[in-house]
């Protein structure tokens, strides 16, 4: 990369925060990176030699076969060593550095009244006990533990309790319904599930339990139960505030369902760590695949630890003091890397946030950052353009002083809410790390860094340590210089997924057939004069709503199952907040009405069959679809429907041309 002298609006870091950064500026930058790439062996032992191995590596660092044509793809990082990542985040601060009455969180619940405070000696206490609690249910090494919960302190505890005795955590997030679920389970064939009895999110109450049972009934007729116990944590029942209205009906089957808090009464304060290899797995992360079934992206201990504790500790340059929060949900693989095992590989204080940012009030965020005075703060794009409605009034209510850098991830961020972030957030003083990254990637691969990077509004910048990036043409060419195509990476960092659990070839089919020798992310970009990288988006059937990836296929799959239902494609259309939204078409069966019952109908089968965030915002009626001659749905066109752009090109290659006529003149205009 040539650092530069951009035409484009640059930002630059502000001095107070290069004086004593991790790294603390550009050419520091450089010289980093390039002993990343040049020397990969010394960079990670250096990075592996602050933390606790109970065995050292016996092999080379890092090894790989990227390329499909020469064998099996594999990653090895540290091959030989052993470790425990619980006892590297927990154990190592209290026993070894002083970091024993240190606030690890701050825990603040969807009501701002709901307020705990966890210390590092209180966390390993709860995490060591909960893994007798897992031990005493039968769960050993290498065992799967389903974890449906929402955000609160009993999901890291059982995070780290799984890592503790090796056991295999695949969190499901909790807004996912029974269906999902159901899948999920399976696909793990886990011996245990952790829930909760319910929760609020903002005012509406939702019954955990009761989904828990629905996916676990859909488990049993589906001949696939794996699940011995089920335990369930009493939060619904903690935090009510008692009123008839908020009563919750927990169902219970003795023989399955334990409370979390009768069985952890009694549970010991100690557990030996489990020493675990360097590549035994560590948690399962269920994430959407084009064809609709979700890939159980498959992380492993060493590199894992390694690398969301080194981006963690340069991206949001990492200081003792530090009050650091990260909005997104344990659910996703952002509050895996950046929520539980970075900053806590870091000793870091954070705040573990169960609500949503507009209750009881639109100026909850601002409200929780005077609170805690948050230093660090990294959200979603979503989340700002939804922030960014209400305008500035409800920030101004709050002292935004403390803050030092800002961060978003998920999506690419729009100009518009880049600059309102840095100044109406940030007040012009914070530099903003657009981190790109994905399930697969671990942990950040193209970021600023805080102290070093000049930033360029809606660019992810440049590469972290490691990370090989370069962008390819159809046919599998590098591009030089000024380049727009696939975005691809020519090597692996420590943290890179390791294979899809249960299915290789998946794997390998999904990342390194395209283009051998690469791992494809199945983004565009664009690199500029400058060398920065832009993200354009999905290159695949993925629809990135507020976020969250979705496949079109597992809409139209969910669709479909509606009796009046012939055929569907979904497509995306920008959106305001969520960035993109659902487009659906559908063609009904012969003698079927298109109605607004309908419309409703279908919506609500979306959402109970996947889940709220894959709710359409439009369905239209289609009386048919755009096909080829071989009855391939051409989705640029519909697409293009859906975005209201009149010049449809070439329309040569459709069956029956007069389709999109049809289409055209009944298209949604409102949701
Ligand atoms: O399309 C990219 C987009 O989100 C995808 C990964 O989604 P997921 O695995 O759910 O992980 C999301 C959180 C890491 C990517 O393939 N994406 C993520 N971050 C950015 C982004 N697009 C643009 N800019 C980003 N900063």
């Amino acid at each position: 990369m040539v650092v530069p002298e951009s035409q484009d609006k640059m930002y630059y870091p502000p001095d107070d925060l290069q004086r004593d950064a991790h790294v603390p500026d550009l050419n520091s930058y450089l010289a980093q990176y390039r002993k990343s790439l040049e020397n990969p062996e010394a960079f990670w032992k250096e990075v592996a030699s602050e933390f606790f191995w109970k065995k050292p590596a016996t092999g080379p660092m890092l090894q790989y076969n990227f390329d499909v044509t020469k064998g099996n793809i594999y990653v090895k990082f540290m091959e030989g060593a052993k470790t425990n990542i619980c006892y590297n985040v927990l154990d190592r601060h209290v026993r070894e550095k002083d970091l024993y009455e240190k606030v690890a969180y701050y825990w603040e619940g969807n009501s701002p009244d709901h307020h705990v405070t966890i210390t590092y000696r209180q966390l390993l206490s709860q995490v060591c006990r909960c893994a007798n609690v897992l031990k005493r249910m039968g769960v050993k090494k290498g065992d799967r533990v389903s974890i449906y919960l929402p955000m609160i302190p009993e999901l890291v505890y059982t995070m780290l309790a799984c890592a503790r005795i090796g056991a295999v955590h695949s969190i499901v997030f909790a807004g996912f319904s029974s269906d999902s679920l159901c899948e999920r389970i399976i696909d793990a064939q886990s011996s245990v599930l952790v829930t909760a009895d319910g929760v609020y999110r903002g005012e509406k109450l939702i019954n955990l339990k009761l989904i828990v049972d629905e996916a676990l009934e859909k488990c049993r007729e589906k001949a696939s139960s794996s699940i011995n116990k089920c335990l369930v944590v009493r939060h619904h029942l903690r935090t009510k505030s008692g009123t008839a209205s908020n009563k919750l009906q927990t169902p219970w089957d003795s023989d399955c369902d334990v409370w979390w808090d009768e069985a952890m009464k009694d549970a010991p304060e100690e557990c030996e760590p489990e020493w675990m290899d360097a590549e035994d797995p560590l948690f399962i992360l269920y994430t959407s695949g084009s064809t609709g079934k979700p890939k159980g992206v498959l992380h492993s201990v060493a590199g894992y630890l390694l690398y969301t504790a080194l981006t963690f500790k340069c991206v949001f340059d990492h200081r003792h003091d530090d009050v650091y929060w990260c909005t997104a949900d344990i659910g996703w693989i952002t509050g895996h890397s950046y929520i539980t095992y970075g900053p806590l590989a870091n000793g870091a204080t954070s705040v573990l946030f169960e609500g949503i940012p507009i209750h009881p009030h639109v100026g909850r965020f601002w409200e929780i950052i005077q609170k805690y005075r948050v230093t660090k703060f990294y959200t979603a794009p979503t989340a700002i353009r939804l922030l960014m409605k209400y305008g500035r009034e409800p920030l101004q209510k709050y002292d935004l002083s403390s803050l030092r850098i800002l961060g978003t991830v998920g999506e690419p961020i729009n100009p518009e809410a880049w600059q309102w972030y840095h100044e109406a957030v940030g007040q012009g003083r914070c530099p903003i790390v657009d981190t790109f990254w994905q399930t697969e990637t671990g942990g950040h691969v193209l970021t600023p860094l805080p102290a070093a990077t000049p930033l360029k509004p809606g660019s992810a910048t440049f590469p972290f340590f490691g990370v090989e990036p370069s962008v390819l043409n159809e046919h599998g060419e590098e591009l030089e210089g000024e380049a727009e195509g696939y975005l691809v990476f020519r090597r692996p960092w420590p943290g890179l997924m390791r294979t899809v659990y249960r299915d290789q070839e998946r794997f390998e089919n999904t990342y390194f057939k395209k283009f051998p020798g690469f791992y494809v992310t199945g983004d565009g970009c664009r690199r500029d004069k400058d060398g920065y990288y832009w993200i354009t988006g999905r290159i695949d059937d993925m629809i990135n709503v507020s976020g969250h990836l979705m496949s079109t296929a597992e809409v139209e799959a969910a669709l479909t199952q509606h009796p009046a239902v012939a055929e569907s494609a979904v497509v995306s259309r920008p959106h305001k907040v969520k960035g993109e939204c659902l487009y659906c078409f559908v063609t009904l069966k012969d003698g079927m009405e298109f109605s607004h019952a309908l419309v409703q109908g279908l919506k609500t089968l979306v959402r109970e069959k996947i889940g709220p965030i894959t709710t359409p915002d439009f369905i239209q009626n289609a009386p048919a679809l755009p096909k080829t001659r071989s009855g391939k749905i051409m989705r640029r066109i519909l697409r293009q429907i859906a975005r209201n752009e009149n010049d449809l090109g070439d329309l040569s290659t459709l069956a029956d041309p007069k389709v999109v006529e049809v289409l055209f003149s009944q298209r949604c205009e409102a949701a």
